[in-house]
């Protein structure tokens, strides 16, 4: 059970192919985080450079949609070849609406929380949706430390649904088992995996370190 979301984020953008062909073989998803520098202060990178992505891989494409009213984009990003898009409570007028929204364009949905927010935002969706992300930093940055109260989030969406649960932030073999043993079953890693020398090696030594068996 379980399986890592390799997050492009800490990839080298100037060989983000080259990075990514690293892990392509040893997942089934790849994490892309969209920042907009309004939701979150940071810019990352949007539809143009998904398109490009989408051209050299058949990866699910896991997008993390850190931008205010991400409705206004759902098709936009179904276009470049999203699978899934995971949005913010925080950041919709109406998650509902922006859910089925994206379910009428073919893709998965995911509702996402920031550390700061009451799980309570997302339990009218859990049941919903197809992955509840629950961020383990503030969502923005890549290389930050996990925080621990993550946890007890996770146990307790875990206690109410059998829909996947999805951790990102901070992320290595010691608090992805932490995470697992909470009850997440995907793994969102940038630093601890494309920061590392061998990264082939690091999903590996990842994978055993969550706990994680197959893929
Ligand atoms: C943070 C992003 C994360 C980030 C995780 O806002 O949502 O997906 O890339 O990176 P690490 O694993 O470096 O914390
Ligand atoms: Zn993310």
């Amino acid at each position: 059970m379980g399986r890592i979301a390799p997050s492009i984020l800490a990839a080298d953008f100037s060989d983000l192919y080259g990075d990514i062909s690293k892990v392509e073989e040893g997942v089934d998803l790849l994490h892309l985080d969209v920042m907009d520098g309004q939701f979150v202060p940071n810019i990352s990178f949007g539809q143009p450079v998904i398109a490009s992505v989408r051209e050299r891989t058949d990866l699910y494409f896991d997008t993390h949609l850190m931008i205010d009213r991400p409705s206004r984009y759902v098709e936009d990003f179904r276009d470049v070849g999203a699978d899934r898009l995971t949005v913010h409570v925080e950041a919709c007028a109406d998650t509902q609406a922006v859910v089925e929204k994206i379910h009428d364009h073919g893709m998965d949905a995911g509702v996402a929380l920031n550390p700061d927010t009451d799980v309570e935002a997302v339990e009218p969706f859990i049941d919903d949706v197809e992955v509840v992300l629950v961020m383990s930093v503030q969502p923005g940055f890549g290389g930050q430390s996990f925080k621990p109260k993550t946890l007890d989030r996770v146990e307790r969406i875990a206690d109410q649904t059998d829909t996947e649960i999805e951790v990102d932030g901070g992320i290595d073999e010691e608090t992805g088992a932490q995470c697992a043993e909470a009850g997440a079953e995907t793994f969102v890693i940038g630093s601890s995996l494309f920061g590392r020398k061998n990264v082939p090696a690091a999903l590996g030594e990842l994978r055993e370190g969550i706990g994680i068996e197959g893929r």
